[in-house]
């Protein structure tokens, strides 16, 4: 099992060894290394299971040291990571040479991510290097939003889990990709589509679809609960699987005449970012609970809405070509 604290000298001196550090974020935990360290970065990809061809995100302190990165940086970008950053958002830029090609799966462009929690943007500061990390599940699992969730599934892999606490976000970044002509968003999340058309003052494309050779890791399949989901009207498709033993993942209300224990309300108060925030814990519990099957609600396709529709989507998709493990490793 990993240690678990929040000892920042502790993960740092483990990073500086070369050692994989799951950190706190505003968004999901992270798995983190040295993202100037080949053989740490290999360690990412071991003990996520995850495919090479799939990039990660490097983390930094401050916007300032995007530019040791990447170039061809628009000044919109910059404009608006000034008023953003810390915070949900990863920036595409293209990238300099000194970024390793493990990082980047090869491909010209590198996202650029300043994480809005205190403990690691401390630990940041500390470190003479960035770093990467995807979040800390394995490839294709959902994402996990406290530290026991890292423990759970990585805990066995790894030495250090630096817990700040449940992440006040739920939901991984949003991706905007500008190294190309029109920027445009390649994952929805923390941050709304509307904010950043209002900032961007234009229609922002959102491509976040798994054939899109722009954004490598958006596969189609991903977010796993171990459990077949089912997304659309919940009264609708409760009405088609009666008799089968069915568990709900709701928008604002249970679903009547279902046991309530197999019911999970993301907002009663219908509030989007009390949805994102307990969304991936959740989607988890359905893992244990004797259902065998989940039946979640689309919800409004409107700010946080939109983030999670698509990772209901994903949650959803061909259940029964992916893998069948469990949540952890070895199940
Ligand atoms: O909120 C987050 O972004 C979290 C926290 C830990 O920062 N990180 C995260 O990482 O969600 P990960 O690896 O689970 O998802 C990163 C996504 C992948 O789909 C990857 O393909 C995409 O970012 N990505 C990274 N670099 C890219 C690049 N240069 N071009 C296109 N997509 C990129
Ligand atoms: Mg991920």
């Amino acid at each position: 099992m990993a240690e678990l604290g929040s000892d920042i000298q502790k993960a740092a001196a483990l990073l500086r060894a070369g050692e994989l550090v799951a950190i706190p974020t505003e968004t999901v935990y992270g798995l983190a290394a040295n993202a100037m360290d080949q053989s740490a970065l290999v360690k990412i990809f071991s003990v996520k299971n995850r495919p090479a061809f799939d990039p990660l995100i490097v983390h930094v302190s401050e916007t300032a040291a995007f530019t040791h990165y990447a170039e061809d940086i628009p000044s919109i970008a910059l404009s608006l990571a000034s008023e953003v950053c810390p915070g949900p958002v990863t920036f595409i830029f293209r990238k300099k040479p000194v970024v390793p090609d493990l990082v980047t799966s090869g491909h010209a462009t590198v996202g650029l991510r300043v994480p809005d929690h205190a403990l690691t943007l401390e630990l940041l500061k500390s470190l003479p290097f960035p770093l990467a990390a995807p979040s800390a599940n394995p490839f294709g699992f959902v994402s996990p939003t406290c530290a026991m969730d890292v423990q759970e599934q990585l805990g066995e892999a790894i030495p250090y889990i630096l817990d700040g606490g449940p992440c006040r976000i739920g939901l991984e970044s949003t991706i905007i990709d500008f190294s190309g002509s029109d920027p445009q968003i390649l994952r929805l999340g923390g941050l709304s589509l509307e904010f950043i058309e209002d900032r961007l003052q234009r229609p922002v494309r959102v491509r976040t679809s798994s054939s899109s050779p722009r954004a490598p890791g958006m596969l189609s399949s991903h977010y796993n609960p171990g459990k077949k989901v089912l997304v659309g009207n919940i009264t609708e498709l409760v009405e088609k699987l009666a008799g089968q033993k069915v568990g709900v993942l709701a928008f604002r209300q249970a679903i009547p005449g279902l046991p309530t224990d197999n019911q999970r309300i993301l907002s009663l108060s219908g509030d989007l970012q009390e949805a994102a925030r307990n969304f991936f814990r959740m989607l988890r519990e359905f893992r244990t609970l004797p259902v065998d099957l989940v039946l979640a609600e689309k919800l409004p396709e409107v700010g946080l809405g939109r983030a999670i529709n698509d990772r209901l989507r994903r949650a959803a998709a061909d259940t029964d070509t992916r893998p069948q493990a469990g949540l952890s490793p070895g199940e």
